[in-house]
């Protein structure tokens, strides 16, 4: 099956465009062992970034581990989760992570299933618990397996943002952050799709992680290199679309990466003759609002008014100054502290973001759709 766009989910070969630069920079990270931290909106392509850089490092001495973490919700769920994609991840068969388990990691009473998962011949849960070892006991695995293979090993840690809701997460970054620092032939990507979440992780000098590694903050893919991508999906359908419904379907988005894709598909799937019309754009744009209002109903049906017309005001083209009295007048925003409040709750819920040009939507279809509807 040609699937001619890939949307939600982490994408590869020939729908993987563009991202050069970060490409380099992310290669020669987890090449050189320098920790890496990438922060970017949800869905803009973190995941399908260290995917693509990990399965194009070629290095026999270098070994990427991937985990992604968002299940876990305290300090020992990380370290299953951890020591397990460790285990698995460096060893080729299972009697190799079982000798590694009982090597490396005593009074283990592993438990092996086979996984229904297509690229996992089989999972395995190792039990873990306060009982059995200590937090730093598990923290310091990849560096003893790393040395006594001479590998480096680069651990690519997905949505690390849960760490900050674990209970007492404070604590457990600080055990994270000194045994990580002090490992020679270990070093970690850590990446997440709550940014705000991240950045307080991350760009807080009082907290551990602070100036732990690289930050890498991802950019939209510009049109340019769409473009051609977009283009080249239709012609492979036998459809033409037109440079100018190319860009417009960039713009549509504020080339917001899985959406790109998303209209493009519905722009496809509207073409009814062989070259995209004005008009199968505009519908494939109001099928995309259509196909998002459950979701989006979900997100803003407990917003309070103040939220909303903190909302309006944007709509407005108002991004900052909103503490001003005739804005708060306008929009009935209520005191200075109270447009606080508003602000903390919006990013919360990752409905609005603080750029250095002031607050925007975080999601563009969103702010389309709430404009039809405010
Ligand atoms: N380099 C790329 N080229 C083309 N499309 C991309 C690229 N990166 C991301 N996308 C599009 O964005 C979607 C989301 O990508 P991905 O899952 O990698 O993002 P993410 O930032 O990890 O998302 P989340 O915040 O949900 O974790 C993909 O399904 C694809 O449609
Ligand atoms: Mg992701």
């Amino acid at each position: 099956m040609i699937r001619p766009f890939v949307f939600g989910v982490a994408v590869d070969t020939e729908h993987f465009i563009g991202r050069q630069q970060e490409i380099e920079n992310l290669s020669s990270n987890l090449i050189h062992g320098i920790n890496t931290i990438l922060i970017a909106p949800r869905r803009w392509g973190k995941t399908s970034l260290v995917n693509h850089v990990a399965e194009n490092i070629h290095d026999k001495d270098v070994k990427i581990i991937h985990l992604d973490i968002f299940s876990c919700r305290n300090e020992y769920d990380f370290y299953n989760v951890f020591a397990a994609a460790i285990l698995q991840q460096t060893s080729s068969r299972i009697e190799e992570w079982k000798q590694y388990a009982q090597e490396f990691l005593t009074r283990l009473v592993p438990k092996i299933s086979f996984s229904a998962e297509p690229n996992q011949e089989y999972s395995i849960s190792l039990g873990i618990t306060p009982k059995t070892h200590t937090p730093e006991e598990i923290l310091n695995l990849p560096e003893i397996i790393a040395e006594k293979n001479g590998w480096h090993l680069a651990i690519c840690i997905d949505e690390f943002q849960q760490i900050g809701e674990f209970p007492e997460s404070l604590s457990i970054q600080k055990r994270m952050r000194t045994v990580w620092q002090h490992q020679k032939n270990v070093s970690y990507c850590l990446y997440g799709s709550k940014k705000h979440m991240m950045s307080v992780l991350f760009q807080q000098k009082s907290k551990p992680f602070y100036k732990f590694g690289k930050m890498m903050y991802l950019n939209v893919i510009p049109t340019t290199e769409w473009i051609p991508y977009l283009q080249g999906r239709f012609k492979l359908e036998g459809k033409i679309l037109p440079k100018d419904i190319a860009i417009r379907i960039c713009d549509a988005v504020e080339n917001h990466s899985s959406y790109v894709q998303e209209l493009a598909y519905d722009t496809l799937l509207c073409t009814k003759g062989t070259e995209t019309t004005d008009e199968d754009f505009a519908q494939a744009f109001r099928n995309l609002l259509d196909d998002n209002t459950a979701l989006f109903t979900e997100k803003t049906e407990r917003l309070t008014t103040y939220q909303l017309n903190f909302l309006r005001a944007i709509l407005d083209d108002v991004h900052d100054g909103f503490s001003k009295s005739d804005i708060r007048d306008t929009y009935n925003l209520g005191s200075p502290t109270n447009i606080v409040r508003i602000k903390d709750a919006l990013i919360e819920k990752e409905i609005i973001d603080i750029t250095d040009k002031g607050v925007f939507f975080a999601d563009p279809i969103l702010m389309h759709w709430l404009r039809r509807k405010l």
